[in-house]
């Protein structure tokens, strides 16, 4: 076991509070709550006291980058498994739950470069209820418990998700074949945005391709491999 976990009650940001604090790789802040949680896309990630799993480790930016996010996003899906709650992982890297009218976000993960180092931050909704998360989000977000899994402590849910991105780190094939395997989103109708406050253009995600880029075909044919960090994907109604 490589990975050490500091636990502290209140934090701006797990990710923010590792890039000013010179700690070794496999160093690991768990809080219990943040005050300016951060999502990809300049977006906020409500981090309410003891409800969620609010984590960054930092880790070694080497030739294993290009597939830290997916071993995170695999790993952060056995755990929600493992908790007893179904859930796909939608590119590139949330994992969702399928309900019938759509997808509900129950974790996000943010990878940040400071150097030769990566800030590896991930936020997993574990035991909020409906009515926990502002009203804005209700029909999007969902957690752990609202899926059927059973209430970890955020301590046990980082214990196992460190543990598993352990073993994936240095096990590109598993990475992949699972990655694969639970990707919910190939063969779904989509729009690909640009920029957050884009509409986004309607397309039909086709697969995933080696280097998790995922392919795409516009409505005018014209298909496209879109790279995480280039663009992202919402479900198309
Ligand atoms: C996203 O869904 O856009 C990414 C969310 C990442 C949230 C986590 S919570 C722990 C770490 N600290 C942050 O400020 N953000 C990440």
């Amino acid at each position: 076991m490589r990975h050490s976990i500091y636990i502290l009650d209140e934090v701006d940001s797990t990710n923010e509070y590792l890039k000013r604090t010179p700690l070794p790789e496999w160093s690991a802040v768990l809080a219990r709550r943040q005050t300016a949680g951060k999502g990809r896309l300049g977006r906020r990630f409500e981090s309410p006291e003891g409800l969620g799993m609010y984590l960054s480790v930092v880790l070694p930016a080497d030739g294993s980058l290009a597939w830290l996010t997916p071993a995170a996003a695999v790993a952060a899906r056995r755990v929600v498994a493992a908790l007893g709650a179904e859930c796909g992982i939608k590119w590139v890297n949330d994992i969702i739950a399928e309900r019938p009218d759509g997808w509900r976000k129950l974790c996000g993960i943010l990878v940040e470069l400071r150097g030769e180092r990566a800030i590896l931050g991930i936020g997993i909704d574990l035991r909020q209820r409906e009515e926990d998360f502002p009203e804005e989000l209700r029909e999007v977000c969902t957690s752990v418990t609202l899926e059927g899994g059973r209430a970890a402590s955020p301590e046990e849910a980082a214990e196992m998700f460190l543990c598993e991105l352990e073993t994936l780190v240095s096990d590109e094939n598993t990475v992949f074949s699972e990655y694969e395997r639970y990707c919910v989103t190939p063969g779904k109708e989509i729009l690909v945005k640009r920029l957050p406050q884009d509409a986004g253009v309607p397309a039909r995600a086709l697969r995933l391709a080696r280097d998790y880029s995922l392919e795409v075909e516009y409505e005018d044919g014209r298909t496209e491999r879109l790279r995480a960090g280039e663009a992202s994907i919402r479900p198309r109604e």
